[in-house]
């Protein structure tokens, strides 16, 4: 049998939380020895989900990766524009890496910390999660059993949710693209990740357009305040109306404000009067787009078209091949009532599919799923056994900033020049 893996973290926020409490669950395969925060009370839980006397707690990076090789793996969590600087210092300390997306939040580095990687030997994965969902599994069983024949073209679409959309991209982290990532890369390169995965073609060309039509002062009602708490003409009517963290919209505040759960109303108010997310959602400084379509054409000359919008919710995927079509998403679950349709062109519907409830269910089961497959794809002996190379992860991000340059400059993007004007 095989010694379990050692996982340590820089970073404890939401994501290392779900990834510490999935891998305590499975005590055979994980030990959680280590982790590093700035903040004292995100150590102390990470202590708690490790359930391990030994567990070690840092800082920060430089302290945890200062100390003696603690683990096999480190995962990186931090806030994006860390991510180069800490997974870099952590694979020349000896670390593997399970790396937060994105990669960074420059192609260079990316491209950067791919070549450092494939030098040092070795694995990373990167924290794709849709890849792990029992529903992209099935999906991409059907595409490769041939039963659609040669795959021509896709259409899909991610629908933020509005109010997900204020929270993360007007209010949030990734409000202003410039200091964070644009919404490309920090909420769809999961999608643009599918998409290379699923056509199993590298990306050649692409086209983009979008903007921000309306989370914008043109959009404010009249009277509106810099913020919620402010006495606000609309509060109470407003869907946006920041009090909604205090009723409705609780789930959204533990995310985000660490004493959500044990805070007075009082207090959170009081919090809201100065924190980002008490911000009137038409009076921010986001840049990140509320709209965008990519269009794209693979080696294999397949063509794909998406769109990210904040103005639906879920995901939706239609791949259509030479003898059949595939449906599945959001919508077919509403009209049809499962999650997978699959007709075959002269025979008719040939399965409607339902995709198992996964109790571990965060992002669909794609954390779990990762944290499933981590073990295996760890314990391979080299990167280039693993099942997804570094190099394939990199694709979803040259393909989200060669987006961002074509959606800025309103030109088709050749994907090769791209890299190589990025020093890949
Ligand atoms: N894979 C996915 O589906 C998915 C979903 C959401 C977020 N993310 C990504 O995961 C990353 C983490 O997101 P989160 O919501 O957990 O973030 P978070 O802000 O909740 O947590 C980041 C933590 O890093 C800590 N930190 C900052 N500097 C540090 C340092 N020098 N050393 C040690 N710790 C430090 C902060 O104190 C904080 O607790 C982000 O990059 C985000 O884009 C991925």
């Amino acid at each position: 049998m095989q010694p379990r893996l050692k996982i340590a973290a820089i970073g404890c926020g939401s994501r290392t939380f779900i990834y510490f409490e999935l891998a305590a669950k499975q005590p055979d395969l994980y030990e959680i020895t280590a982790a590093a925060d700035r903040n004292q009370a995100r150590r102390d839980k990470a202590r708690a989900l490790a359930q391990n006397p030994n567990f070690q707690e840092f800082h920060d990076d430089v302290a945890i990766l200062a100390a003696p090789k603690l683990a096999d793996l480190m995962i990186i969590a931090t806030q994006d524009a860390f991510h180069f600087a800490h997974a870099s210092a952590a694979l020349r300390k000896g670390y593997d890496l399970l790396l937060e997306k994105p990669i960074s939040t420059n192609l260079r580095d990316v491209l950067a910390l791919e070549k450092l990687a494939r030098e040092l030997g070795r694995k990373v994965l990167v924290c794709h999660v849709l890849r792990y969902t029992p529903f992209y599994r099935r999906v991409k069983k059907i595409v490769e059993s041939g039963a659609l024949g040669e795959l021509v073209s896709f259409e899909a679409t991610e629908g933020v949710e509005p109010w997900h959309q204020t929270h993360s991209y007007v209010r949030g982290h990734w409000a202003v693209a410039e200091q964070a990532t644009p919404m490309i890369i920090a909420k769809s390169c999961h999608d643009l990740d599918i998409f290379s995965w699923l056509v199993d073609s590298p990306c050649v060309s692409l086209g983009s357009f979008g903007g921000i039509q309306y989370f914008n002062a043109a959009h404010a009602p009249a009277g509106a305040p810099a913020r919620c708490t402010d006495g606000c003409p609309v509060n109470g009517k407003c869907a946006y109306d920041a009090h909604r963290y205090l009723t409705d919209k609780k789930g959204w505040l533990q995310i985000i404000f660490d004493r959500a759960k044990t805070a007075t109303d009082a207090e959170i108010k009081d919090w809201l009067r100065t924190s980002r997310w008490g911000r009137c959602v038409y009076r921010c400084d986001n840049t990140a787009v509320d709209h965008q379509t990519v269009n794209m054409t693979f080696a294999t000359g397949a063509t794909g078209v998406f769109t990210m919008t904040a103005f639906s919710e879920g995901r939706d995927l239609a791949i259509f091949g030479t003898k059949g079509r595939l449906l599945a998403g959001e919508r077919v679950k509403r009209t049809a009532g499962c999650d997978i349709v699959v007709e075959i062109f002269g025979v008719g519907i040939t399965e409607r599919i339902d995709i198992a409830f996964d109790p571990d269910g965060w992002h669909g089961g794609g954390d779990s799923g990762l944290i499933r497959t981590l073990y295996a794809e760890m314990r391979k002996p080299n990167a280039s056994d693993m099942d997804s190379s570094l190099e394939r992860w990199v694709e979803s991000h040259l393909m989200g900033f060669a987006a961002e340059e074509s959606r800025i400059k309103g030109a088709t993007v050749d994907l090769a020049d791209f890299r190589r004007r990025h020093g890949g």
